[in-house]
């Protein structure tokens, strides 16, 4: 990114202005601190030559006319206007409003079809810088908005612990860069069973194994959320040691004495 001079050939040193000297390399410099890669103040009149050879991709001008005049020698029909630092995307055709050619069927739209072209792809883009950039919500912080639905991975061994082939998946999503893990459908009660080999956190012995899972995804920088399931009418007595499914209407009580944890929790 080059930044074009305010005077005739940039000041020459000083001798047409020092508005170079004074305002504008202070400037750059300090836009260079902050690890944007822009260079200058340089003469205008070579400037644009370079940028349209394709030697660098933006120049910052210092007024309307110094940006235009080349821009409209190349792209008088394609230019686009477009304003930054908007909080939504601003595109416009690059030309005045032609009033003195309005109504009478002679305007050449192409600018205006170019400017509506850029507002979708910025939108686009923006909307995949998005996804890659940090969130926080009811108290929880995302490194990205990347999220892996609840997927049942029948991973759990036949008890429904926890195995080190389920934490390994999980490690490779984040390591592949998920921001959020949902696992997949974690039984609330033994009763919920409706697939084989579902996690279970329906007592207190399943934490030891189920902090290991949340370790090994924390020490990536992952988030992990656990998808809490009872699958209701959708279990099989085969998956139930014989049991007939419960469901919404056969009254289950998870809290009842029976249902309580190891060290009394319920
Ligand atoms: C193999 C598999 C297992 C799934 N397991 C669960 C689950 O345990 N809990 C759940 O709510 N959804 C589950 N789903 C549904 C997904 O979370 C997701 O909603 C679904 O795949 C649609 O999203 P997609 O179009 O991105 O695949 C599962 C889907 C698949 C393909």
């Amino acid at each position: 990114m080059l930044v074009a001079g305010l005077n005739p050939h940039s000041g020459e040193a000083g001798i047409f202005g020092n508005e170079e000297k004074l305002e504008i390399a202070p400037a750059v410099e300090d836009v260079r601190g902050m690890g944007i890669p822009v260079s200058g103040p340089y003469p205008a009149d070579a400037l644009f030559h370079k940028a349209y050879k394709g030697e660098f991709d933006i120049v910052v001008c210092m007024y309307h006319d110094q940006g235009l005049i080349p821009l409209k020698m190349i792209a008088f029909d394609k230019g686009v206007n477009m304003t930054v630092g908007l909080p939504f995307v601003r595109t416009s055709p690059d030309h005045g409003t032609a009033y003195d050619i309005a109504w009478k069927g002679i305007a050449d739209p192409s600018s205006l079809i170019e400017a509506i072209k850029t507002r979708c792809l910025t939108r686009r883009q923006i909307t995949i810088m998005k996804l890659f950039d940090p969130i926080s919500f009811a108290g929880v912080s995302l490194k990205n908005r990347m999220v892996r639905s609840a997927t049942y991975e029948k991973r759990a061994d036949v008890d429904g612990f926890v195995t080190d082939s389920l934490i390994d998946l999980y490690k490779d999503l984040t390591q592949g860069g998920v921001g959020l893990i949902i696992t997949g459908n974690a039984l609330v009660h033994p009763s919920g069973r409706s697939v084989p080999q579902a996690i279970c956190i329906h007592n207190d012995h399943y934490i030891d194994r189920l902090r290991d899972l949340t370790d090994a995804v924390h020490r990536l920088s992952g988030t992990i959320s656990i998808q809490l399931s009872h699958g209701g009418r959708q279990c099989f007595p085969s998956l139930l040691g014989g049991a007939q499914p419960m469901g919404a209407f056969c009254g289950i009580r998870p809290f009842d004495k029976d249902h309580s944890t190891g060290n009394g929790r319920r």
